[in-house]
This record gives C-alpha cells, structure tokens and sequence, in this order.
C-alpha cells in the first residue's frame, strides 16, 4: 500500500482517490502521526497544505527519514517542504501561480514523467516557489513561469525522493493520473491487484476470521453503504448475520415495504419494526431541528437495542460506516463548529458495547458502489440519492404531524418519480421536498385555497460538503409544479430552491 501524509490540502482525499483507481490501495494518516511501518507499505506521498513552509507553525517532518525505508514524492507543500528541509531555498513568489500551466520536460528516461507529453498541462495552486533546489537534487522539468515544476534526487537518500509543485491527482492535471501512476508502478513497484473483487474476496475472508460461528447484528437504512456492507457480512457468515430495518415513520412513500421486500430477496435475514408511533409521538410538537435529531437518533438507538436483546448470543455489531467517516483531518483552523449535528446514529457503538465489524471502513462512496457491482447488487440500491437518517422530519419545517409526513411524501413520490421519467435523476446528487410552514392563497376552481408550499431542492455535488443547485429545465419544473399541485391535497404552490452550498445547506433544517 501507499500512505498518504496530511498536512491539511483540499485535496488529500483526491489523491487517495486517484490512487486507488489506479487499483493500488492506499492510506491517508496525519502528517505528525509517527507511521507504523511494515513490508506492506511501499511509498509515501506527502500532500498539499494551507500553510507556507516558512510559516513557524508550519508543520515539518523528518524526509529523510521515510526515504531511508521507500520512495517518496512530495506534492505542492509537500514538494516545498522536501526543498527546504534537504537545504534549498522557498520563499514567496512575485508571481502567484494558480490554475492552467504547462509542464515542460526533456528526459525521455525520466520514469516518473514516462510516457508524458512533452508539454503537458498541469494545475498549479500556489503562492511559494522553490527558488532553489538542495545539492544533489535535479531539475526534471519546468513551466513558463517557474523553473522548478519537477525534481528529484536518487542520491539524497537510500530510496529515490520526488517533488511536484503542481497537483498531478486534479482532473485539469490532464496526465496527473499517468504520473501517479508511474510513481506507484514505475518507483514504488506497486502492483495494480486492488480491485473490487480482491476486495471482496479478502473482505469476506477477514470476516470470516474475526467473527468465526459468532453472530452479528444489524441496523439497515436501505442505503448504499448498509445494503453493501450487510451483503458482505453475509457472504462471510450468511445465516448467522441478523438485520434489523426500522420504520421511523419518515421515510419515503412506500419506502419501508419495498426495501424490506428487497432485502428479503436479497436472502438477508431481516427483520421489519414498524416504530411510527412511537418516533410520531416523541416528536409531537417539537420544532427545533437539532432537537429532532437527538430525538430520532435516541429513539433509534432505543427500539435498535430492544430488539437486539430479543435474540440470543450477538457478539459483534456491524455497520456501514465510510471511509470519510473515519479520516482524521487535519484542521488548520482550530476545531470547526458544529452546524448540523449529522452523525445521529454514531452513539450506537457505544450504547451497545460489542465489537464491531465494518467491511467498508477504508472505501470511498464512489468504491462502495464498485463493490456493490461486483457482488450483484442492484442499481436501484446503489444509484440512490443520499438521504438523511431523520428522513422527512427534517423536511418538515417546523412541528411534524403524520398528515404533515404523508403529504410530503406524495409531494416526494411525485417529484422523483418525474426525476426518474424525465431521466435527470441520475443527473443530480441529491433531490427531495421541502414542506414549508406557511400557508398562502391560491384559486382552484372556482375556490379560493389557503395551504401549503413545497420547495423542490436539487443539488448538484461530489461529496455533499459542496453543492450547486442543479439547474434544472424550466419545462420540467413547470410540469413538477402542476403535477403536485394536482395530486397533492394540502399544497397550492411549489417553488424552487436555487441557492448553492455554501452560503446555504442542502437540507433546510
Ligand atoms: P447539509 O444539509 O448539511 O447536508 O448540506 C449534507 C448532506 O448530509 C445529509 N444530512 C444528514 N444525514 N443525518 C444524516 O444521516 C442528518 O442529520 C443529516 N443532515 C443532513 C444531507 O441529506 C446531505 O446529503
């Protein structure tokens, strides 16, 4: 594998990702964590970062010391830390390079620019510049603007050490990727074997060991990364996997019946637990969306719990949590606040006191979704929008009635169903209903109405930390307008969010 050192870049995260779908796996730590090293690791990358070398805070570690064990390539701060700390020279640029640049490079045998265009377009985000690079190290290629785009040394220390000043792992890096990759392959002498079938392969097997003729339990969403990550669990150990999904009462329309009905088909063993009345009277009057949230995640954790002690002899709890749920980042800023307490359900592993089991702990979404194709999961799991475990409580501005819930999920079922038709569902990241409380005056007919609105939001995004609003076409909005209005009793008017991530959120509450 590969480790990725952290100093804090945005872009971290893409290197991993480009790393590993160029089917090597790969690790992100924090850059000041001490690296436990073992025969598995076979190069580190060290990223990009807020800070100038020449900050006092900026943080620093030993290069030489990683490059007496693999090779190393340093990216942006990284390539600058690697120039300073070996006795060359960064400061500040009178130029700021941002964005499109070309590369330029001579030496056909250079093994990390194989196979690069002799001018190549590069990304470069920076307002350092190396000025001069250490004794002993080289030059391999250039742009217009600065003279160090690329260098190396072979005889700094026992194992080869590259610098880049620009971003190979960004998509306008248009060769990035053939650069990564002939580090890995070409340097580090990676194989290319990480592919969703080894990871299945040896994700099964690992459970296998770790739960053995033990029995596990499970809470599923019907969302991707807990249908992917009970399917797994139960290749490992099939019958001895038992699920449970729970009926909140503020799922989507019909929601609850289909995906019980999928698991079941599925061969899991799942158990359905209508707790509507429980979650509808708890919430009884209670506006304040964060103390919806607590509400509906201790109520969940509470009827999880109820029926996990049913069975007999669970030893491990499994769950479907993310890769991006797990990295520690590295914060520049001191600790973020929190705008939205999301992670409503992560006080299970506590309250539950076993060990735990999660198959996906190290994969990004988009990796989720390969290994789902590769265990045969259906599309309709694993193309599914994102959506929130308070479900439409969150939706619902203000208090929530059943009758609130069930108009808005006809609302809902409109609107996606008319996504799905018009073929734009797959278009956006994100889609649903908002239900507003206010109410306004319309005419039907020859009546004068006094109901309510629904906001549609659609939201283009790649992580859900940033989005757009999608843009969708006037024709197909006026045709969501007049459908819902029509078949939705309770609703007069529909209007259409058109505000982006920031300054706005993609949920309302
Ligand atoms: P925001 O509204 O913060 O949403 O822009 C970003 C993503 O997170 C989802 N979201 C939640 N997911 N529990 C969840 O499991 C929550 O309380 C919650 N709040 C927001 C939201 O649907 C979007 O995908």
């Amino acid at each position: 594998k590969i480790l990725i050192l952290d100093f804090g870049s945005q872009y971290t995260q893409l290197i991993a990702r480009s790393i590993r779908e160029l089917n090597v796996y790969c690790e992100i730590k924090p850059c000041l964590q001490p690296i436990a090293w073992d025969e598995t690791i076979k190069g580190v990358i060290l990223s990009g970062s807020p800070f100038s070398v020449n900050d006092e805070k900026a943080p620093n570690i030993d290069i030489a010391a990683i490059a007496a064990k693999v090779p190393v390539l340093g990216i942006c701060y990284g390539a600058q830390m690697m120039a300073k700390n070996f006795g060359g020279e960064v400061a500040k640029s009178n130029i700021r390079e941002y964005g499109r640049a070309f590369m330029e490079h001579q030496d056909r045998e250079e093994k990390l620019l194989y196979d690069i265009s002799p001018k190549s377009q590069v990304w470069m985000s920076h307002s350092d510049t190396i000025k001069r690079i250490p004794e002993n190290f080289d030059i391999i290629a250039t742009t217009e603007n600065i003279p160090v785009a690329a260098f190396k040394s072979t005889t700094a220390a026992a194992n080869p050490i590259f610098g880049l000043q620009f971003h190979p792992e960004v998509t306008h890096s248009l060769e990035g990727k053939q650069i990564l990759r002939n580090f890995l392959v070409h340097i580090c002498n990676c194989q290319q074997d990480w592919t969703p079938a080894a990871f299945v392969h040896e994700t099964v097997e690992k459970i296998k060991a770790q739960v053995g003729e033990k029995r596990v339990v499970m809470a599923l969403s019907g969302g991707v990364d807990s249908t992917v990550a009970a399917e797994l669990i139960h290749k490992a150990i099939g019958k001895n996997l038992f699920c449970i999904f729970v009926d909140n009462g503020l799922l989507r329309k019909d929601e609850f019946e289909t995906v019980l009905e999928s698991y079941k088909h599925m061969g899991l063993n799942v158990k359905g637990v209508d707790a509507k009345a429980l979650f509808y009277g708890q919430l009884n009057g209670v506006s304040d969306p964060e103390q919806k949230r607590k509400i509906i995640g201790r109520l969940f954790i509470e009827v999880f719990q109820q029926e996990a002690t049913q069975l007999t002899d669970i030893s491990f709890l499994g769950q479907g949590t993310i890769y991006p749920d797990v990295i520690e980042s590295v914060s520049v800023n001191g600790p973020s606040v929190t705008i939205k307490s999301h992670h409503n359900v992560g006080g299970l592993p506590e309250k539950m006191n076993m060990q735990l089991v999660e198959p996906l702990r190290f994969l990004f979404k988009d990796e989720v979704r390969r290994v789902g194709r590769e265990i045969g999961i259906s599309e309709i799991f694993l193309g599914r929008h994102p959506f929130p475990g308070p479900g439409l409580a969150i939706r619902i501005l203000g208090a929530i009635t059943p009758e609130k819930v069930h108009m808005l999920q006809e609302a809902d079922a409109v609107y996606i169903e008319g996504l799905r038709e018009a073929g734009l569902y797959d278009k956006v990241w994100q889609a649903g209903t908002i239900l507003l409380p206010v109410q306004s005056v319309g005419v039907m007919g020859d009546e004068r109405t006094y109901e309510f609105t629904v906001a549609l939001r659609a939201v283009t995004s790649v992580d859900g930390m940033t989005a757009d609003w999608a843009h969708l076409p006037y024709e197909f909005l006026a045709k969501m307008s007049n459908d819902i209005i029509n078949k939705v009793k309770g609703i007069n008017r529909v209007v259409y969010d058109i505000s982006s991530k920031p300054p706005a959120t993609i949920e309302w509450e």
